[in-house]
C-alpha cells in the first residue's frame, strides 16, 4: 500500500543566472578541456552570477516564481527554509534576506548546510514542520553561488560547480490549488517518504577547510586558498554511487511504490557517470532520470528543485506522477524522497 502523505508541493520556481559560461571558456582559466570536461562529467556549461548578483537575490527571485506557480504570494508564506553553503554572509542568515526580499511577514526563516544533499534535508524539515500543524505554508529553497567558492587555480574542482536557485513551496496534503480537479485520497499529491543520513567520518573528502572559527581566514589561508572548495573527488564518487542507490531504495520501500511505479528521477546533478550507475544499481531506465547538468553542472543544493521545475514546467513532470529525488555531498551527507505530484 502506498503511504499517505501530509505535505504536497503546490508550486515549484528556479532562477539561473544569465551568464552562460560553455566549457570551452574555461580552457583559458585552467589547463582543461572542453573534452574532458564532457566526458568525465557530462556538463558542457554552466551559468555564473553577475557581479553584484548575491545568493539571497537568486533565492528569491526562484521563491517568487514558486510562489507564483502556486497561485500564492508571500503573505502566506509562514516559514522560509533556504538549503545553502555559500550565504551572502555568515550573519544574517540567506533566509533573513530572502524572506526581507519576498516582503514576508514576521516569520520563522532559517538555513541549512547539507551541501548538496540540502534540498532533501530542507523538505525532510519542511514535511515534519507542515505535519505536525507547526507551519501550513513553507518555502523550501536550494541555491548556491559556487563561482565564488570555487579555486580557480584548481582544475579537479573549478570546473564543476554553477550558480543557480530551484524553490518548492509545499503545504498540508488537503491543500488544494486553485481550479485544480479533485481526486481521489489514495491518489492524494504529497511526499509519500523520505529519508536523511549523514557519514562524519568521510567528512575530509569534500571541504572549505578554512575562513571559519576554527581557522578564521587570514594572509596564509588567502593565499593558499584554503577558503575555498577542496575535493576528494573518486572518494565522493564511490560514496555517491553506493548511498545513492541505498537511501533510493529505502526511500522507495517506505513510500510502499515499486520501482515500476515510479514515472520520473531527478537525481542531484554531479555527474552522469554517477547517474548512469545509479540508474543500473536501481534497475530504472536513463532516459527516465530528468537530467539537466549538461546546462547547468553541479548547483549542489539547487540541482534538484532546478530540474524538478524544468520537468514540471516543459510537461515531463504532470499530476498523479511519482517522482524520487537522491542527493550526496559534502558531510558526507545524502538522502532521498519519494512525491507523488
Ligand atoms: O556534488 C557533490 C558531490 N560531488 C560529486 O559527486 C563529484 C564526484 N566525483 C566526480 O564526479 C569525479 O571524481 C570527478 C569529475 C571530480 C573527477 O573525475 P575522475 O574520473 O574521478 O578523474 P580523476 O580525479 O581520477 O582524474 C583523472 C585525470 C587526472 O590526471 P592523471 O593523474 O590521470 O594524469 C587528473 O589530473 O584527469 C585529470 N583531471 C583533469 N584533466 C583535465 C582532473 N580534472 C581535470 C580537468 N581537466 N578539469
Amino acid at each position: 500500500m502506498h503511504a499517505i502523505p501530509k505535505t504536497r508541493i503546490l508550486g515549484t520556481g528556479s532562477y539561473a543566472p544569465a551568464r552562460v559560461v560553455p566549457n570551452a571558456e574555461l580552457e583559458g582559466v585552467v589547463d582543461t578541456s572542453d573534452e574532458w570536461i564532457a566526458t568525465r562529467t557530462g556538463i558542457r556549461r554552466r551559468h555564473f552570477a553577475a557581479e553584484g548578483e548575491a545568493t539571497s537575490d537568486m533565492a528569491a527571485e526562484a521563491c517568487r516564481r514558486a510562489l507564483s506557480a502556486a497561485g500564492l504570494n508571500a503573505a502566506d508564506v509562514d516559514l522560509i527554509i533556504v538549503a545553502t553553503v555559500t550565504p551572502d554572509s555568515p550573519i544574517p542568515s540567506c533566509a533573513v534576506l530572502v524572506q526581507k526580499k519576498l516582503g514576508a511577514s514576521e516569520i520563522p526563516a532559517f538555513d541549512i548546510a547539507a551541501a548538496c544533499a540540502g534540498f532533501i534535508y530542507g523538505i525532510t524539515i519542511a514535511d515534519q514542520f507542515i505535519a505536525t500543524g507547526a507551519a501550513r505554508c513553507v518555502l523550501v529553497v536550494g541555491v548556491e553561488l559556487l563561482s565564488r567558492a570555487v579555486n580557480w587555480t584548481d582544475r579537479t574542482t573549478c570546473v564543476l560547480f554553477g550558480d543557480g536557485a530551484g524553490a518548492v513551496v509545499l503545504g498540508p496534503a488537503s491543500m488544494k490549488r486553485t481550479g485544480e480537479p479533485d481526486r481521489e485520497p489514495a491518489l492524494a499529491p504529497g511526499i509519500l517518504s523520505s529519508c536523511i543520513f549523514t557519514d562524519g567520518s568521510l567528512a575530509g573528502a569534500l571541504r572549505i577547510p578554512a575562513g571559519g572559527s576554527a581557522r578564521p581566514a587570514d594572509d596564509e589561508v588567502l593565499r593558499t586558498r584554503q577558503n575555498k572548495v577542496h575535493m576528494d573527488g573518486q572518494d565522493v564518487f564511490r560514496t555517491a554511487v553506493k548511498q545513492l542507490t541505498a537511501s533510493s531504495t529505502q526511500a522507495l520501500k517506505a513510500s510502499g511504490l515499486t520501482s515500476r511505479e515510479l514515472d520520473w528521477v531527478v537525481p542531484h546533478q554531479a555527474n552522469l557517470r554517477i547517474i548512469s550507475q545509479v540508474s543500473q544499481r536501481l534497475g530504472f531506465p536513463l532516459e527516465k532520470m530528468v537530467l539537466n547538468l549538461e546546462e547547468y553542472g553541479n548547483t549542489s543544493s539547487a540541482s534538484i528543485p532546478i530540474a524538478l521545475d524544468e520537468a514540471v514546467r516543459d510537461g515531463r513532470i504532470v499530476a498523479g506522477h511519482h517522482v524520487l529525488m537522491c542527493a550526496l555531498g559534502a558531510g558526507i551527507s545524502w538522502g532521498a524522497a519519494v512525491v507523488r505530484i
